[in-house]
């Protein structure tokens, strides 16, 4: 493999590898996709200001959230189905996420076992749920995660139905992918990605593949599964019911508002993923980064705050730290590094964003990541 120096070339490479299908399920997002884009641009509204001479041999990036140490504040965003983009799927993410640090979230339709996640995180680990109409599917759930030791439950809330996905459409994406002409072709044309899709082709969703025959059946995608089983009428009584149920760190995934925040306190979460889904879900949502600063404001620190979405760059990492989140997440820059070339291209990736971060820490000035604040920060 050529070599990749940032997310824009494991970006490119996920293209080349990819069915165009499969790259526009994982890139794309929700109707003209300005939410997706504005994730990412919204960083640039925001300056880091260096401070010189500080002394900065020793950078520390080790710190605590979600009731654990963590050695660097990143975390992996769940991703459903990730399978389509690599036969190593969920376990060698997981893997490679282990052995450079980071902590992994593990999605509801993954397409590998949360008992088999657990047993290979080393790092800090998640389980994400849905609440589904099958409310002993969610219970099940939250007992499975506690058995197998995950460190915290994270709830997604900003999915009630399925996004617009335009491309999905326009290219008839379907899970698993159909053999149709133009699926052939497009097979043909990516003889990479159809010889690691012949080499184990079970695309289901693992966690919840013996509770939902259409699953086993192998006919249900993700929209479709969005659609059919997640309850779109679920209320903050419910949140405050699966809150109590696990009983220990919790995150809510897909809150953007300070009243939202509020009530996330009220229910008794300890953290908020600022997130909107990726651009994936709301089309005309805020940038995750732009929501720290008045939920940090109404909730002063009775919440956790993790940023996720359009983080590219080490920077806008600190960016995020210094407006005051303690962590930040993200989704597609591991899947295109898993699509470009496996778990050896994840590790590869989140190990040059970790020296990434070292050295822009060391730049900036400042030789901890615990101490960031808005003196290291302008509105630009
Ligand atoms: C997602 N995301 C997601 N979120 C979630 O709570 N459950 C899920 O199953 C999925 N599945 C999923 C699949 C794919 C292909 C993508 C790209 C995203 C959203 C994800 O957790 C996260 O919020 C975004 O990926 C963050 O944005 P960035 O980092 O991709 O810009």
């Amino acid at each position: 493999m050529t070599k990749l120096f940032n997310v824009h070339d494991y970006r490119k490479a996920a293209k080349r590898r990819l069915p165009k299908p499969i790259f526009d399920y994982l890139d794309g997002g929700a109707d003209d996709e300005w939410s997706l884009r504005n994730n990412t641009s919204a960083f640039d509204k925001y300056e880091l200001w260096p401070h010189q001479l500080s002394g900065v041999g020793e950078i520390n990036l080790a710190t605590r959230f979600l009731g654990t140490e963590h050695q660097l504040p990143v975390m992996l965003s769940p991703t459903g189905m990730t399978r389509l983009f690599h036969h190593h799927k969920e376990l060698g993410v997981a893997r490679a996420a282990s052995e450079t640090g980071y902590a992994y979230s593990l999605s509801t339709v993954g397409t590998a076992k949360m008992e088999d996640i657990a047993e290979i995180c080393k790092t800090p680990k998640i389980f994400q749920i849905y609440v589904h109409r099958d409310r002993g599917l969610t219970h099940e759930f939250v007992e499975r995660a506690k058995a197998s030791n995950y460190d915290a439950l994270c709830l997604t809330v900003d999915a009630a139905v399925a996004g617009n996905r335009e491309r999905d459409f326009k290219n008839g994406f379907s899970v698993p992918p159909r053999l149709t002409l133009a699926s052939l072709a497009s097979f043909a044309a990516h003889p990479h990605w159809t010889l690691n899709f012949l080499r184990e082709h079970d695309f289901r969703f693992i966690n919840v593949v013996h509770r939902v025959d259409a699953i086993s059946s192998g006919t249900l995608g993700v929209m479709k599964y969005i659609n059919s089983q997640l309850d779109p009428s679920i209320s903050w009584d419910d949140a405050a019911e699966i809150v109590a149920l696990w009983g220990g760190p919790f995150i809510i995934k897909g809150v953007q508002s300070a009243e939202d925040a509020a009530q996330a306190v009220e229910i008794g979460a300890s953290a908020l993923m600022l997130s909107n889904h990726g651009g994936r879900q709301l089309e005309g949502s805020p940038a995750p980064v732009d929501c720290v600063r008045p939920i940090r404001d109404r909730v002063g620190d009775k919440l956790e705050l993790i940023v996720d979405g359009g983080v590219r760059r080490p920077g806008h990492l600190i960016k995020a730290l210094c407006l005051g989140a303690n962590a930040v997440s993200f989704g597609r820059p591991y899947l295109y590094a898993l699509a470009a070339g496996g778990e050896n291209a994840v590790k590869a990736f989140l190990t040059s964003f970790k020296e990434g971060l070292k050295r822009d820490m060391a730049l900036l000035g400042c030789a901890d990541v615990q101490v960031l604040d808005e003196r290291f920060l302008r509105s630009a």
